[in-house]
């Protein structure tokens, strides 16, 4: 069986970012179910945070990080990765990202919600796409193997030391042990748990799954930030970049509505008010077809086609509308998982072996609502600090030869799901998880919608184990992974619903209509998640406070 030294699952920005961060004389591998390009992270739009700016510091970037987060961020974590912010922002430049430039020709940085400074750095509204290339490119020149295409069914333990992964080759079909020194787990969020959602089909949680399912615990799972302007229809993101340029957002009567609820940032309040004042104007009957307005038209053509060329791309394709003559109709829409797999600052989990880094962990610098900018800032920051610390532990493991017990299990597992003759296909227990997460789960939250969801999460579980496959085949069987991923989902929505059940109180992206103040005296803590028979076990850690009382 091959070892690597390191292996990586996953090779969205913070895969990539791990996998440069290790020594060259390393065997580094990257593990993706897709081609490594078509990772969610091309899709980023909007920017990515540094204190760059003369009269900024990254102790303001950390304030303003700490109060989004309404103050539940673990403030050393905040604190590394805003003081590294820069350095790492001068290092992608380095590798060749194309960052937009400002007058005096210096990386521009445009303002973001919630943020008292114009700090994000960004290519057009296509950054993720610049920074994932560029890291594509630098991953090729290094020699990086990729086995691409493959998809990571389990985790190789032995001893409670996670030592490698179970993988399917989607494209030849076949079942594979690798064995690794250290995995990193980088495989981004789990958004489409819901039914609308800016994120792509392949973010089904599926690491958090693999780690929860060793033992490892979630944290923070019931904060879902709901991002505020998503397409109507199909909640393709719409850029918060568009706000960040001074794009209104109008209700019905044509009212900037934003001046109710948040009358000195307007537009640019954090994500999380925003998203609450647009599902409030939709909830009273001044939104437009289930949605409200993004007007951009006043910025003019030139600087639409400028800052925001996909933008116009995405509403003239998939909602029929050019922006430069009418304003796009938006709603919030699933968009990002604060929490994750809980990790120290190095990216380290409490499973030997085992690290994770980006959207799939829970280093805790997003705390109950994350500011736009950040989420980038997190893969590349906590991606090469996970990389350099998974690397420094792999100098100290002796290879050594592994039981097939993993894999046995693994072929079971797969006989069992080609042979099941369950009256349903994936598709459908996923759809009917989406609406469930969707109408329950959603930016209104209370005890009894949460109260169903979980009841029918718990039978969406049982449904999801006995799905019927109808490709028994073994070349791309796009059919076999569905069923992987609707497992993890299910399984990650549980600890989703569980989390927000338990907290009795409104905070950033958890708001409930029955308990809409914060608590901080019963609430400023933690919620972990670890795997059960009978489904997540709840406990509570305390969160690191520095240099930001909680106000
Ligand atoms: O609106 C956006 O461009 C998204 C940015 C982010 O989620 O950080």
């Amino acid at each position: 069986m091959k070892i690597h030294d390191l292996l990586i699952v996953g090779a969205g920005l913070a895969g990539m970012r791990a996998a440069l961060a290790a020594p060259a004389q390393l065997d580094v591998a990257l593990i993706s179910k897709v081609h490594p390009v078509r990772s969610h992270s091309v899709a980023a739009q909007g920017g990515i945070n540094a204190a760059l700016g003369e009269s900024d510091s990254w102790e303001a970037h950390a304030f303003d990080t700490t109060k989004g987060g309404q103050y539940l961020g673990d403030q050393d974590a905040i604190e590394a990765m805003c003081r590294e912010a820069p350095d790492d922002i001068l290092e992608l430049e380095r590798m060749g990202v194309i960052f937009s430039r400002d007058e005096r020709g210096r990386i521009a940085q445009r303002p973001f919600g919630g943020a008292g400074f114009p700090r994000a750095c960004y290519a057009a509204d296509r950054t993720g796409h610049a920074i994932l290339h560029t890291m594509y490119e630098q991953l090729m020149k290094r020699g990086c193997h990729v086995y691409e295409e493959w998809y990571v069914m389990s985790l190789i333990m032995e001893e409670g030391i996670c030592r490698g992964v179970i993988a399917w080759d989607i494209v030849h079909g076949g079942l594979h042990a690798i064995g690794a020194k250290a995995v990193v787990l980088a495989t981004g969020g789990s958004g489409r748990a819901f039914l609308t959602s800016t994120n792509a089909v392949i973010n089904t949680g599926d690491g958090m799954a693999l780690a929860y399912r060793v033992g490892a615990p979630l944290e923070d799972m019931e904060f879902v930030q709901f991002h505020p302007t998503t397409l109507k229809d199909t909640g393709i993101l719409i850029t918060e970049g568009a706000r960040g340029e001074g794009a209104y957002l109008l209700n019905t009567l044509g009212e900037r509505f934003m001046k109710k609820y948040a009358p000195e940032q307007m537009e640019l309040a954090t994500r999380s008010t925003v998203s609450l004042a647009i599902g409030q104007e939709i909830l009273e009957g001044r939104g437009v077809d289930g949605c409200v307005l993004l007007d951009l038209r006043h910025l003019g053509r030139q600087r639409i086609l400028e800052r925001l060329p996909q933008i116009r791309q995405l509403s003239v394709e998939f909602a029929g509308v050019d922006p430069v003559e009418s304003p796009i109709p938006i709603r919030p829409g699933a968009h990002y998982q604060m929490g994750g797999v809980k990790t120290t600052i190095w990216g380290e989990t409490p499973v030997p072996g085992l690290y994770a880094a980006g959207e799939c962990a829970c280093v805790s610098v997003h705390g109950a609502n994350r500011l736009g900018g950040n989420s980038l800032l997190e893969t590349i920051v906590f991606g090469r600090r996970a990389g350099q610390r998974a690397s420094d532990y792999s100098a100290t493991v002796q290879p050594r030869a592994l039981s097939d017990a993993a894999f046995r299990r693994e072929e079971a597992h797969l006989r069992q799901l080609m042979d099941n003759d369950g009256p349903e296909r994936a598709w459908q227990v996923r759809d009917d998880l989406g609406k469930i997460m969707s109408l329950n789960l959603g930016i209104f939250r209370t005890q009894q919608s949460m109260t169903d969801a979980l009841k029918e999460i718990r039978t969406l579980r049982l449904r999801g184990e006995s799905v019927r496959l109808q490709d028994k085949g073994k070349i791309f069987n796009t059919d076999l992974i569905q069923a992987f991923e609707l497992n993890c989902l299910v399984e990650i929505a549980e600890t989703i619903v569980a989390g927000a059940l338990a907290r009795e109180e409104s905070r950033g992206a958890h708001y409930r209509s029955d308990f809409p103040k914060r608590d901080d005296g019963k609430w400023l803590k933690h919620t972990r998640a670890t795997k059960t028979p009978d489904g997540p076990q709840l406990s509570y850690a305390p969160v690191t406070i520095t240099k930001f009382p909680p106000k």
